[in-house]
Formats: structure tokens, sequence, C-alpha cells
């Protein structure tokens, strides 16, 4: 039977991780949809070429290397605020969501508009500051090519323009239980989700 996970929040809260954690101990299939957004970035620059992009994007586009940069997610965020992008990428993420044995979808808008009727709704986020850190850690910390200040400012910039766009802004679904995990280890951020997932299966 169906089981539909959402979650929601800004770059670097951690959905990801949460995301794997929960779908590996429940044997759900995980979609990180960002990085459909991510690989119609890659493969244009903005406008027309990027909703053809959209209309023909295929599994294979989602294997590149290159998706997890910090270039990559700005694309991401630019090609993300064309409504017909979005639209392109809906069938896929919703069937996805519908498959047996259950799934778990990452994203922006997972919970407020691909699935409304998802059975858990999580909102994860933190403060920009945390959220820079910890992007910018994975990145090498002093060893990465971008000091902290400039990751920082990069979470800022995708932040306003996710929230502020017209079509599908990030902000949490009503019912979303809202996971700020500024001051949680990952162990207790994935043990609250878990818990809300075992909550809703009861
Ligand atoms: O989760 P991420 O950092 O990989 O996402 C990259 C960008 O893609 C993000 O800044 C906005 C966009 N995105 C979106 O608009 N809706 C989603 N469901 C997922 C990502």
């Amino acid at each position: 039977m169906a089981f539909t996970v959402a979650i929601d929040g800004p770059a670097a809260a951690g959905k990801g991780t949460i995301s794997k954690a929960v779908a590996a101990r429940f044997g759900f299939a995980h979609l990180d949809t960002g990085l459909l957004y991510r690989a119609v970035g890659a493969k244009v620059g903005d406008g027309a070429e990027a909703i053809a992009a959209a209309k023909s994007l295929s599994t294979d586009d989602l294997v590149r290397d290159d998706l997890r940069t910090l270039a990559a997610g700005q694309a991401a965020s630019k090609v993300a605020a064309i409504p017909e992008v979005r639209a392109a990428l809906v069938e896929f993420q919703r069937r996805f969501a519908r498959q047996d044995g259950g799934a778990v979808l990452d994203g922006r808008d997972i919970g407020t508009v691909i699935c409304p009727e998802a059975a858990v709704k999580l909102f994860v986020t933190a403060s920009a500051e945390v959220r820079a850190r910890r992007r910018w850690l994975e990145l090498g910390g002093e060893a990465a090519d971008q000091p902290y200040e400039a990751v920082l400012a990069e979470v800022k910039e995708r932040d306003e323009r996710d929230m502020n766009r017209s079509d599908a802004p990030l902000r949490p679904a009503t019912d979303a239980l809202i996971l700020d995990t500024s001051e949680l280890s990952i162990d207790e951020a994935v043990a609250r989700a878990v818990a809300a997932i075992e909550a809703a299966r009861a």
C-alpha cells in the first residue's frame, strides 16, 4: 500500500540525511526531488530551453556527478521558479509517491503541492548560519574553494528565491511537523522523524 512521507525545507537543513535514514529504516523508496531541478539546471540556462529539458528529463540525467555543487544548486533554484518546468516534473514525482511499499520524497513543495495527502509531513529547518556551516564543512571546511561567508551568502540567496517565487514557494504545509535541527544532532533529528512516522503508521 502507498504510504507517503513528505520532507520539505530549505537548503542544507538536513532533509537528505533524514530522508535516507527514514527510507532505510522503514524500507521506503526515496526520491531527492532537488536532483530533478539540479539536472534541469545543469542541462540548460533559463527560459524556453529549461522547459524543454524538464519535459524530456530522463533518469540518466540524474546521475551526472556535477549536480551537488553550489553552482548547480543556484541553477536549480533559477529553473525551479519557472512554472512550466515545475509542471513538467509533477507527474513523475506523484507516480513515485504512489508506489507500493511506501516512499519518502524530499524537496520544497512536497507537502504543499506534490503530495498534499501525504501521511506524514515534516518541515526540516535550521538557521541560515547553521546550514551554511554544515554545507561549508561538507565542501571541505578550511580546504573548501569558498570561504564560509560565500556559502552563507549563497544559502541566503537561494532561500530568498525559493521562498518568494510565485509558483509553489518554499513554506511549511499547515499540517506539517516543524523540525528545527539547529540544536539537534543527526541522531536526534532522525529519531524525531522516525517517531512521527511510527505514530502515523500505528
Ligand atoms: O534540495 P536541493 O538543494 O537539491 O534543491 C535545489 C533547488 O531546487 C532548490 O534551491 C529549489 C529547487 N527545488 C524546488 O523548487 N522544489 C523541490 N521540490 C526541490 C528543489
